[in-house]
């Protein structure tokens, strides 16, 4: 959990392009529902919600490569600055005569709103700004339906952690999500996939480190005291793993 939720990134202000930046890792996640295409196991996907859809390039690459038969794309993205970039490549990719539902809004504000059942969930890299799991799990439930699959996705470890920046809040880890999940669904199934990806330590700036961090309260010193402390390889890049769980309810 959120180590203390008030430092969490605004709803409003999560600029994801500064990250996609300095990182391979969107070409990694693609690669990796290329690969594990059989583990997705989407092609009979007819309704999509998607919390925290970003830029849109994840979920448009699912849609056009996975998902043939899909009717309804629903996206919960609070960014307009990302908003911007998602609508046009997500209308590109959709199945003719599909429709797409976008709420500009936060979690929060909007789940109450949107329409079940829905038969897969994508909550790629989103859960590091939602400070309760649980809620989180619990209010997704009222949507789904015997059958319908949560894929959620984050990195596995605080990046920034080694350069000991103790006013960064901290996530836990996707144990807890799946702690979570086990509760309300007895009879869960589970796979796990995991990929490694990586980013160009030099090139990291201050709104990368906020989106790394998940806060605005960074500044030049944390950006210094980070490239410091962590250990890259002979090309400057930072290697990471990227942990995916996909639950099917
Ligand atoms: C790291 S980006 C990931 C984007 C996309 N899912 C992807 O994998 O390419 C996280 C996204 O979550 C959005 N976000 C942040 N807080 C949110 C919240 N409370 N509810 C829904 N989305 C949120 C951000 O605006 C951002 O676009």
């Amino acid at each position: 959990m959120a180590s203390d939720p008030t430092k969490l990134f605004s709803n409003y202000n999560t600029p994801w392009t500064a990250y996609r930046d300095i990182s391979g890792q969107q070409q990694d996640y693609l690669r990796c529902f290329e690969k594990h295409a059989a583990d997705l196991d989407l092609q009979d996907t007819l309704t999509c919600l998607s919390i925290g859809a970003g830029c849109g390039e994840s979920d448009a690459f699912l849609i056009s490569q996975q998902m043939p038969r899909l009717l309804r794309y629903i996206a919960v993205e609070p960014d307009k600055g990302n908003v911007q970039e998602l609508v046009p490549r997500i209308l590109e990719a959709l199945p003719r005569g599909a429709n797409a539902e976008l709420y500009c809004a936060s979690f929060d504000d909007a789940i109450d709103h949107i329409q079940g059942p829905v038969d897969v969930v994508l909550l790629f890299e989103v859960i590091y700004y939602i400070s309760d799991y649980s809620a989180l799990v619990k209010r997704l439930k009222r949507l789904l339906k015997t059958g319908s699959k949560i894929i959620v996705s984050m990195c596995n470890g605080d990046l920034y952690e080694p350069a000991g920046i103790q006013h960064l809040k901290t996530w836990s880890d996707l144990a807890d999500v799946q702690v979570n999940m086990r509760d309300l669904y007895p009879s869960l199934k589970l796979k796990e996939i995991t990929f490694h990806s990586d980013m160009h330590v030099s090139k990291v700036n201050v709104p990368s480190l906020q989106v790394l961090a998940c806060t605005m309260d960074v500044d030049e010193d944390d950006v210094t005291a980070f490239k410091r402390a962590v250990k890259t390889n002979e090309n400057g890049m930072l290697k990471y793993q990227v942990d995916m769980n996909i639950f099917t309810v």
